[in-house]
């Protein structure tokens, strides 16, 4: 074979990206499926590909019958052994590997003959994503998904790398386990030796992970598959692949260089990046988001108290309200602008998130126009002005919600939008964040309950232990974390936090959210356990591979990126699972099949 990287005994001497001008000459034999067939009545060409490339091959040397040649189908696989010669000038193409040279064809052989196929990967008939799911292999023949495939091996080389340079151990952790809570639901797994009995498909190998620091690895990592039953989006498949990370004895600026290292790994960035630093209320307060795209300006401002005695009445009701608030955003002239059917369709931008409406008004040459207007005094100008870094002419928007989410979600979504339909959105670069001080839970104030935001095992600060053991869950719901996230291009690639490492402070935990001792104990018995026995300090994180992969390809679907997806509803479609078991199945696992 040409090249050094194969070992002697394959079907072919070259591969169909191969051949070079200093191939001329040799006789050669390449394997691949039939791309193109060209017949010009005298002249005959076939295009052959495989995962290389694809070489051009000619047939005025055959010593076969030529009309063998009209009996192969595209796709059908073939063998072909000749000579390699120059093409005719007129013939190079020089935008292709292997575009001087053509391989005159003296043996021809039909390894495998393709029906016809329900589309062609190159792409030249459409076909739908239901219909290239189902038949992912011939998709999966695309050069696109075959460079991504390579793309997603060498960043996972390039992770595992970048973590052993630093002394980590990869360790496998178990798939049948049991509940990991990661604020998804579990997938289960029925067993056939405890009839009645389930295993959970880890969320994340959580407490496995925190469990082996425990037990003195030090620092852990694993390129993990985790199962989440959740709502699917375009970031998001009901199994997909973690870098999953665990060290002891850290401190926080330790995690910020480590997540540093692995990032400047995978994105070849230059060994002077540094991640930008920004704490959850301010990300919140400029962006709406916990995970903003950054790769443009436009930044939003709280202006809730501003609006405390408008007489625009349903600012000052929100303005009033609990935990209401009025966000505004200003885009001024220089960034772009928005003309009166774009401002009016910016309702139609909010409403999937709550939003009734969005109020605006325009300032030029120190003149207010439109919108709310009406409502917006000097005194009241300047202040916004005040709050904004961008002056000068241009229009301002504003969410208001009485439930701060929504304000922010609706403030964030338009901020989107901006970015997209005025174009501001660099897409060469890729801006990272890393957002720390996130609150340790979320707090439903109809129920009073809260909620883990990370997960249940992350370290609330020290300066708010008090706090931490309040009897008023009101009061709790403000416990901040040692919690932090990597956000890339408005997508939340990795997160983690510093872990609770003392057992009360975790049974604690599980008290505030609701757990009674006897669930706990359990589900987390024997965590809380193992914490008692001598437990290092210790702090990890997880980055979604997938969604690395994703941003080096730059690609905006998950689907991509995975050698086997599942669609939105979580089923795969060339394989039909999930599927129903059978009686035989059932009988033996001690399940009543209730479904249809
Ligand atoms: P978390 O739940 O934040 O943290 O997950 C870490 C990262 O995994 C990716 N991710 C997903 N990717 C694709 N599809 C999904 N359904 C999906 N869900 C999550 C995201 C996310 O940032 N055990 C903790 C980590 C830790 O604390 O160490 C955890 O799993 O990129």
């Amino acid at each position: 074979m040409g090249s050094s990287k194969n070992l002697a005994g394959s079907l072919r001497t070259h591969h169909c990206g191969e051949l070079r001008e200093s191939d001329i000459g040799k006789t050669v034999t390449l394997c691949g499926w039939m791309n193109k067939y060209r017949n010009l009545g005298s002249l005959h060409f076939i295009d052959l590909r495989d995962r290389y490339g694809i070489t051009q091959l000619g047939f005025e040397a055959f010593k076969g019958d030529i009309n063998e040649l009209r009996s192969f189908s595209l796709e059908s696989v073939l063998m072909a052994t000749g000579k390699v010669i120059a093409r005719p000038d007129s013939a190079k193409n020089a935008g292709m590997g292997t575009g001087i040279v053509e391989v005159q064809v003296e043996e021809i052989k039909l390894l495998s003959l393709a029906e016809e196929v329900p589309f062609l990967p190159h792409g030249m008939v459409p076909a739908t994503e239901d219909l290239r799911l189902r038949y992912r292999y011939l998709d999966l023949r695309s050069k696109k998904l075959q460079d991504i495939l390579q793309l997603r091996s060498k960043t996972a080389r390039n992770v595992r790398e970048s973590l052993y340079a630093l002394d980590f151990t990869e360790v496998e952790t178990p798939i049948l386990y049991k509940t990991t809570p990661e604020g998804a639901r579990d997938y289960i797994v029925p067993s056939r030796v405890h009839p009645g009995k389930v295993y959970a498909l880890p969320q994340s190998p959580q407490t496995l992970k925190q469990l082996l620091m425990i037990a003195n690895t030090d620092k852990y990592f694993q390129l993990c598959r985790c199962f989440r039953d959740e709502d699917l989006r375009a970031d998001r498949q009901p199994e997909f692949t973690q870098v999953d990370i665990e060290v002891s004895f850290p401190t926080l600026e330790y995690m910020k260089n480590l997540a540093t290292h692995v990032m400047k790994h995978v994105f070849s960035l230059p060994e002077s990046f540094e991640m930008k630093s920004i704490a959850y209320d301010e990300v919140m307060r400029d962006y709406g988001s916990d995970k903003p795209d950054v790769r443009f300006a436009l930044k939003q401002m709280i202006v809730t108290d501003l609006f405390k005695n408008s007489a625009f009445t349903t600012f000052s009701e929100v303005a009033s309200a609990k935990y209401g608030m009025v966000k505004a955003t200003f885009l001024p002239t220089s960034m772009g602008t928005l003309a009166r059917k774009d401002i009016d369709g910016l309702a139609e931008v909010v409403k999937p998130y709550g939003g009734k409406g969005v109020a605006w008004f325009k300032v030029e040459n120190n003149a207010v126009t439109g919108g709310i207007s009406k409502f917006i005094d000097a005194n009241l100008l300047n202040a916004l002005y005040e709050k904004s870094i961008e002056k000068g002419d241009g229009l301002w928007f504003f969410t208001a919600d009485k439930n701060e989410n929504i304000a922010h979600d609706c403030s964030d979504a338009i901020r989107r939008h901006l970015g997209k339909s005025l174009k501001l959105i660099d897409y060469d670069q890729y801006a990272f964040l890393w957002v720390y001080d996130f609150p340790l839970f979320d707090y439903d104030a109809d129920a009073n309950t809260l909620h883990a935001k990370h997960h249940p095992f992350t370290r609330p600060k020290d300066e708010d232990m008090e706090l931490y053991y309040s009897n008023d869950k009101s009061k709790v719901k403000d416990v901040k974390a040692y919690a932090y996230d990597i956000v890339c291009n408005g997508y939340e690639l990795g997160g983690g936090s510093m872990r609770i490492f003392d057992n009360k402070q975790q049974s604690r935990m599980f008290e505030l959210l609701g757990f009674t001792p006897e669930d706990a104990q359990h589900q987390f018995g024997f965590f809380i356990e193992a914490l008692k026995y001598g437990t290092p300090p210790h702090a990890g994180m997880a980055f979604g591979l997938d969604r690395l992969i994703m941003l080096l390809a730059k690609t905006d679907s998950i689907r991509d990126v995975i050698a086997f997806p599942k669609t939105a509803s979580a089923t795969d479609l060339m394989a039909s699972a999930p599927s129903k078991p059978s009686d035989a199945q059932t009988k033996e696992l001690g399940f009543k099949w209730l479904g249809e």
